[in-house]
């Protein structure tokens, strides 16, 4: 029906960012509310989907009829994703912090005589980019690009380097983060969509809005 246009389809949402324990008491993060991810969970419940949102630490209440599994670091976010799979789609909002430290630190570090401690980084997965390689890649996948600069060329690259369908970019140079409004672009094969700057609940429907009529064209093809 008209209003559930996401009736019968499985979305996957990852929302929030990653923490990547120090010692007991720190970590490593990027900055990301979680809103508008869980704006986007919301608005795939709302359409008649079966949503599973995969939370970074955030302090969100849980939008109604959604699934919601608590993660805390980059790789935990990617064993919750890779058991979620299958799925028809997965739209990943969250900030994944790129490293993790090298050696995680069993006691709290004391400040107290020493030298400030050298942080040894590594990689974590790529999240996206695995699921977009992996077998299971959902029919449609969607990837966030914050930036702040060059924000389309960054998101056209990043869309055909990751492997996925579409890349929504926003710019985080202004007060996105944590604040209510966004402004994104929604790049595909076809080209880029430039939304107006807009609430966060609102660009959540206008992406979920556009997700379901590309399913809906996938079936009349
Ligand atoms: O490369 P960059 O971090 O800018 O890519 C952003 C997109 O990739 C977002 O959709 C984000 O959720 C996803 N991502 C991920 N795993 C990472 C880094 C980013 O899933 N380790």
């Amino acid at each position: 029906p008209e209003h559930r246009p996401l009736y019968g389809k499985h979305v996957l949402i990852t929302a929030g960012p990653t923490h990547e324990p120090i010692d007991p008491v720190r970590y490593i993060a990027n900055r990301s509310s979680g809103r508008q991810g869980f704006a986007i969970a919301a608005a795939a419940a709302n359409a008649g989907a079966r949503v599973t949102l995969v939370a970074g630490p955030v302090t969100l209440a849980t939008p109604h009829g959604v699934d919601r599994i608590d993660v805390e670091s980059a790789r935990e976010m990617d064993a919750a994703v890779k058991n979620a799979l299958p799925v028809d789609v997965a739209i990943m909002v969250a900030a994944v912090a790129d490293w993790r430290t090298r050696d995680f630190i069993a006691e709290k570090m004391k400040k107290r005589g020493s030298a400030p401690p050298a942080l040894r980084l590594m990689e974590n997965p790529d999240i996206l980019a695995s699921v977009a390689a992996g077998t299971k890649r959902p029919g449609l996948l969607i990837g966030f690009a914050a930036e702040t600069q060059d924000v389309l060329e960054n998101a056209k690259m990043k869309r055909k380097r990751k492997g996925v369908d579409w890349i929504v970019a926003n710019d985080v140079s202004g007060d996105v983060m944590g604040g209510d409004r966004n402004r994104v672009n929604i790049v595909t094969e076809a080209g880029v969509e430039t939304l107006d700057d807009m609430p966060k609940a609102d660009v959540a429907r206008a992406l979920i809005e556009r997700v379901a009529d590309a399913l809906a064209d996938k079936v009349n093809d």
